[in-house]
């Protein structure tokens, strides 16, 4: 399976350096390192934020309560200045609408915003720093190509109930849709539109989540409707269907890497061409975005509501939808020790975990049969700081159609923005590489 495979990759890779602890179904996070990570890493400050999994945290109060819903266009013109980086974000709403995690770019040629996947690497993700509960949201986009690319736009909660449109770089003319619940795997669920050429043109995509459906809609034509009932499980009385709040996430990842499982290799077309052109001339593989649209229709019955402002599990009962309220509550961590119990806190812990991330999340499943696989959101980050100088030779020198890009590249996981020039291209290319390398010595 994908997820644990990349899971106790990432495990090995920070084992190097200390004993990292775990947190799973069994197993909740200890109360000095309280909340649970999407990769299944207890630890504290952005690790309580973002993806922090209240079902196997230390307690229902350790994963801070969620920002609430707010209608919003973003267009993503010049827009890296406005980014911030997900492992250094500590929840201030006010200072960012979307985090990112490896590498953004602004393409003014084009109005959008690339995001990119060089050579080796485990590509980019865009996070919402606010959450939806039910409503709409559309983006404009243009994929990636190729066979083993996949390009993602998401919605995910933190008890991983999902929602997808995937893009799997083999059939540039297919746009796949899917839904899971509470992170269960099964592969029957996905869905294909026809969608012409996704990677030369820009297309409309719109996820309309309410309580009883979701409609998937390409350029305002609605391909796949899930009805609620749809998803009743009679055997265990469930509603599987998706109902938690979620963040908006879209992503450019390597489903065809050479350390995937062969369902995922299989489903993403294959291996990734590494030498491909791309990498060459503008040097990485890039999806392109253009603007968001984000209208909110939180539920209004059914739930407790004592205030305006986050969405926040006030019962271990299920994780459901009637689990939640909407309650007025600090959101921010002050530090990276800070914990939902103790946001300000000034006590050193005991973990350079704290001192980090959570590597956002990793894909909760991944495909065993060949068939649809969720995001794959490895962040890395855990333990290396500094950056390595990556050097493509021909970018921006291009008279074709790909990108070259001009102004802003930024460095992985420092949040701080760098100018490139043409022929120097500064990544952190250096734990993605070698995440990679030993994702491919456990194979
Ligand atoms: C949960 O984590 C504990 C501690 O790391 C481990 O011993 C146990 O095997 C894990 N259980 C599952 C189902 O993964
Ligand atoms: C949050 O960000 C806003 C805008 O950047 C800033 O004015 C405010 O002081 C920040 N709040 C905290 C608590 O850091
Ligand atoms: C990518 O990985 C291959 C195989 O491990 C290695 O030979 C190559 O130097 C790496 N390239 C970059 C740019 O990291
Ligand atoms: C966002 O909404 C505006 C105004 O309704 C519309 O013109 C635009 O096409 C929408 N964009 C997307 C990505 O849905
Ligand atoms: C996508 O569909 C168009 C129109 O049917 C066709 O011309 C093109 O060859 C297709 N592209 C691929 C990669 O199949
Ligand atoms: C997967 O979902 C399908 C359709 O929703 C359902 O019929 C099937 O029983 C599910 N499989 C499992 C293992 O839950
Ligand atoms: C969707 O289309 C892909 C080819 O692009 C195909 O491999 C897959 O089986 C289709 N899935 C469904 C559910 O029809
Ligand atoms: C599910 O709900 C839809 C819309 O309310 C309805 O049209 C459909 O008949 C229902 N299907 C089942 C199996 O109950
Ligand atoms: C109901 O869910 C169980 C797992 O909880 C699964 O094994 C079973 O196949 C599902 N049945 C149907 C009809 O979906
Ligand atoms: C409602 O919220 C306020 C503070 O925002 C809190 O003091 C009060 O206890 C809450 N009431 C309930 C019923 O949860
Ligand atoms: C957080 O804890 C670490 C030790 O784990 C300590 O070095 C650091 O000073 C603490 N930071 C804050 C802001 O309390
Ligand atoms: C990054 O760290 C490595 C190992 O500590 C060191 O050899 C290298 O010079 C550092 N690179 C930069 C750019 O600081």
């Amino acid at each position: 399976m994908k997820t644990y495979f990349l899971v106790s990759a990432l495990l090995a890779l920070v084992s190097f350096v200390r004993a990292e602890i775990y947190c799973n179904e069994t197993q909740a996070c200890p109360e000095e390192l309280p909340c649970c990570s999407l990769t299944g890493i207890c630890g504290s400050g952005t690790f309580c934020l973002g993806s922090c999994n209240p079902k196997y945290s230390f307690g229902l109060d350790s994963c801070l309560p969620v920002p609430i819903c707010k209608d919003m266009t973003t267009d993503f013109k010049s827009y890296t200045s406005k980014l911030l980086n997900t492992y250094t974000y500590l929840g201030n709403v006010s200072s960012a609408d979307w985090t990112y995690s490896g590498y953004a770019m602004d393409y003014d040629d084009d109005g959008s915003l690339i995001l990119a996947m060089p050579k080796n690497t485990t590509g980019s993700v865009l996070s919402s720093t606010r959450y939806m509960w039910y409503g709409k949201v559309s983006a404009r986009l243009k994929t990636s190509h190729l066979a083993g690319v996949i390009t993602s736009f998401i919605l995910y909660s933190q008890v991983q109930d999902e929602i997808d449109f995937e893009w799997v770089g083999a059939d540039i003319n297919m746009t796949q849709t899917n839904f899971y619940w509470q992170g269960e795997l099964n592969y029957t669920n996905s869905g294909n539109i026809s969608t012409l050429d996704t990677y030369d043109n820009y297309h409309t995509y719109e996820m309309d989540w309410q309580e009883d459906y979701v409609k998937w809609s390409v350029d305002g034509v609605v391909g796949r409707v899930l009805y609620k009932n749809q998803t009743y499980n009679a055997t265990s009385g469930e509603y599987k269907f998706p109902q938690t709040p979620s963040r908006i996430q879209l992503s450019i990842w390597p489903g065809g890497a050479a350390s995937s499982p062969e369902g995922t290799r299989a489903w993403a077309g294959g291996l990734i061409n590494w030498d491909a052109p791309d990498l060459e001339d503008p040097g990485y593989y890039y999806m392109s975005l253009q603007q968001i649209n984000i209208t909110c229709n939180d539920p209004t019955e059914g739930i407790v509501r004592n205030g305006t402002q986050a969405y926040k599990y006030l019962s271990t009962d299920s994780f459901y939808h009637k689990d939640i309220g909407i309650v007025d509550a600090n959101v921010l961590v002050g530090n990276f020790n800070g914990t939902g119990e103790d946001p300000q806190t000034s006590t050193t812990r005991s973990s350079t975990s704290s001192s980090s991330s959570s590597s956002s999340s990793s894909s909760s499943k991944g495909s065993a049969s060949g068939s649809g696989s969720s995001t794959q959101l490895m962040g890395s980050s855990v333990i290396f700081n500094n950056s390595t100088t990556f050097t493509t030779e021909s970018r921006s020198q291009s008279s074709t159609s790909i990108p070259a890009v001009q102004s802003t590249a930024f460095i992985q996981n420092t949040g701080s923005p760098v100018s490139s020039d043409n022929n120097a291209f500064k990544l952190q290319a250096g734990l993605s590489s070698i995440l990679i390398c030993i994702l491919g010595y456990l194979l």
